[in-house]
């Protein structure tokens, strides 16, 4: 995550590489006639979320009522399984599935623009997690540009967070306004020399705790380490499965009290 610029409207100009993880949350929804949305949230991070208007899954089926004018409603069911406020785009993945499952359940197409800007609406990043593959990702978070970096696909990845929440408001808010240069990386080895994460050094401040958790990832000796997105989830990437197998193993022995979670990146 390369934060190249604070801007006028408060926003900040980034460039980061976006991948997808073969395992997150999982939303279902059945169909209403009469308008009605309800969202019922379940699951091991489900707790202290609540179904009210204030969540994201609520906001986009909202949002792609008033754009279409549409008459259906839904019942929703969100299993969350990633942390909440924990930097890898959880809820932001939620609001994108929303659209995605909702435009299907009421057999409707949202034109691009429309819904590109829809999608804007709900979070900066509500449109990467719409395109939902590998993309380099610009400005606010709304110029995707599709990446094929083979290296990446289906490599094993180990994400881990101190459950600890942290406000990317806050962390944008405490950047140090230092350009470091832009994001230019083809593969992983280009990512893990070249590549940076500026959000982590603010990050760190409000939650020391990140510190320790790149230096327990780091220690399992992967091909790269990093705080994810605005934290306090970091990453790290492996050569084959069995050694994030052993590296999840060391970590949930040595912190019990970490989310600890062994997926890989999709291909697609
Ligand atoms: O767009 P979203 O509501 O997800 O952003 C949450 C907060 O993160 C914003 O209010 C802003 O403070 C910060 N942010 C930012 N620059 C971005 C994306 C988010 O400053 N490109």
């Amino acid at each position: 995550m390369h934060v190249r610029e604070r801007r006028a409207d408060g926003y900040h100009a980034l460039e980061s590489l976006f991948v997808f993880a073969e395992d997150g949350d999982i939303l279902r929804a059945g169909h209403r006639d009469d308008g009605v949305i309800t969202l019922a949230v379940e699951g091991p991070c489900g707790a202290g979320l609540s179904g009210d208007e204030d969540n994201l899954v609520m906001r986009a089926a909202r949002s792609l009522q008033a754009a279409t004018g549409i008459t259906a409603g839904a019942d929703i069911r969100l299993d969350k399984r990633l942390p909440v406020a924990s930097g890898i785009g959880g809820g932001s993945a939620d609001a994108a599935a929303t659209l995605r499952l909702l435009m299907r359940l009421w057999n409707i197409t949202v034109e691009g623009a429309v819904l590109q800007q829809l999608s804007l609406s709900l979070g900066s990043d509500v449109p990467a997690c719409l395109a939902s593959t590998t993309q380099l990702v610009r400005g606010r978070g709304e110029l995707l540009e599709a990446q094929a970096l083979d290296d990446l696909s289906c490599r094993p990845m180990l994400l881990v967070n101190p459950r600890v929440g942290v406000s990317t408001a806050s962390v944008f808010a405490g950047w140090d306004r230092i350009d470091r240069g832009p994001l230019d990386a083809r593969n992983i080895d280009g990512l893990a020399r070249a590549g940076r994460n500026d959000l982590e050094a603010p990050a760190r401040l409000l939650a020391p705790v990140i510190g320790d958790v790149l230096q327990a990832l780091q220690a399992q000796a992967p091909r790269l380490v990093r705080m994810s997105g605005s934290g306090a989830t970091c990453f790290a990437l492996f050569d084959d499965g069995q050694a994030m197998t052993q590296a999840a193993t060391a970590l949930r022995h040595d912190h019990p009290d970490w989310w600890v979670m062994e997926t890989r990146i999709r291909t697609s």
